[in-house]
């Protein structure tokens, strides 16, 4: 276990990019560059040398268990995969005791859960840091990933986002970095699917002081006039699958496809935090083409959370 000579500081969690200034947020992009360049050149660093993550899922997921486990030890220290079948939280052990128990013995823990309210519960009776890996609210690493791509390719100065599609966790986390870094960003959902307005409210408030301009459609080609970016999600997110048939009615009409590109800038890029359901929220022309940066995004899951993890360890 890790130990601290100098005195604690507050124990940072990373819930959503809410409790994140700018600064901190280009830190830990630059940070997680950084250790992606390290890598890329063979060079490998036990950052969090025998350190043990913890990654509690309660959903199913492909890159943000890869990337957090291989993250880990690449970084010099272990993962414990934790699905909910398999451990006692599945059974009705309070979240409260899971927390106190699991940070006991590890160093950082990662959770993928339903409510926020869930993750919260767990952080607060956490020792240790604890990282939202996607919650029915937030999907804060995925952002962290989008973005570290978007500063690779130079999308970073002056972007125009634009996301199509259900308000749920991601357009969730875009509201959050947008506000935060100060960058324009419209959202077109269908009537119905409209974001939270707490959300929406808190977006407001940090964009008063980012300088970040925020509109709100429902129309997907007044959203994407002139963007430089456009990104989707799946219009029926984990938890929601009996209201698959149904959303795709009343999503008809926000398919991201070459027509609706065609009123973004020449060129926009195409993001999307898979997994994608091709002719659904996007055609594959659109998904596969060449302004598409999806596997390029995916992999810097990999990348943004260690720099993430770095950051957090730095923190103590
Ligand atoms: N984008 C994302 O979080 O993917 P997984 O559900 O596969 O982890
Ligand atoms: N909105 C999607 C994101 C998947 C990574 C979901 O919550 O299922």
């Amino acid at each position: 276990m890790r130990t601290n000579k100098t005195k604690a500081r507050k124990l940072r969690h990373f819930l959503s990019l809410k409790d994140y200034t700018k600064e901190e947020i280009l830190e830990i992009i630059d940070l997680g560059l950084s250790i992606k360049k390290d890598l890329k050149n063979g060079i490998h660093k036990d950052h969090l040398h025998k350190q043990t993550l913890a990654m509690i899922f309660e959903k199913s997921s492909t890159r943000t268990r890869v990337s957090f486990e291989t993250g880990m030890y690449q970084l010099g220290g272990t993962a414990l995969f934790l699905s909910s079948r398999d451990i006692h939280l599945g059974r009705g052990e309070p979240i409260e005791d899971t927390a106190k128990v699991i940070s006991s013995m590890t160093d950082m823990v990662m959770i993928r859960t339903f409510e926020h309210s869930k993750l919260e519960a767990f952080a607060q009776n956490s020792k240790v840091p604890v990282i939202n890996g996607l919650t029915d609210s937030y999907h804060p690493v995925q952002l962290l990933a989008d973005y570290m791509t978007m500063v690779e390719h130079g999308l970073d100065t002056n972007p125009i986002v634009t996301y199509i599609g259900d308000g749920n966790n991601m357009t969730h986390s875009w509201l959050m970095l947008a506000s935060k870094l100060g960058f324009e960003l419209r959202i077109a959902t269908p009537k119905g699917y409209e974001i939270d307005k707490e959300v929406l409210n808190d977006a407001y408030t940090f964009a008063k002081e980012s300088g970040a301009v925020i509109n709100i459609f429902n129309d997907p080609i007044a959203a994407v006039q002139g963007a430089t970016l456009v990104t989707t999600d799946t219009w029926a997110s984990m938890g929601q699958e009996d209201e698959k048939e149904q959303r795709v009615k009343d999503f008809q009409g926000f398919i991201v496809d070459d027509a609706l590109m065609s009123h973004a800038q020449e060129h926009a890029t195409f993001l999307h935090c898979l997994p994608a359901y091709r002719e659904q929220e996007v055609s594959t022309s659109v998904l596969e083409g060449e302004n598409s940066l999806i596997f390029e995004e995916a992999e810097n899951r990999l990348h943004a959370q260690k720099g993430l993890m770095v950051w957090l360890d730095q923190q103590r």
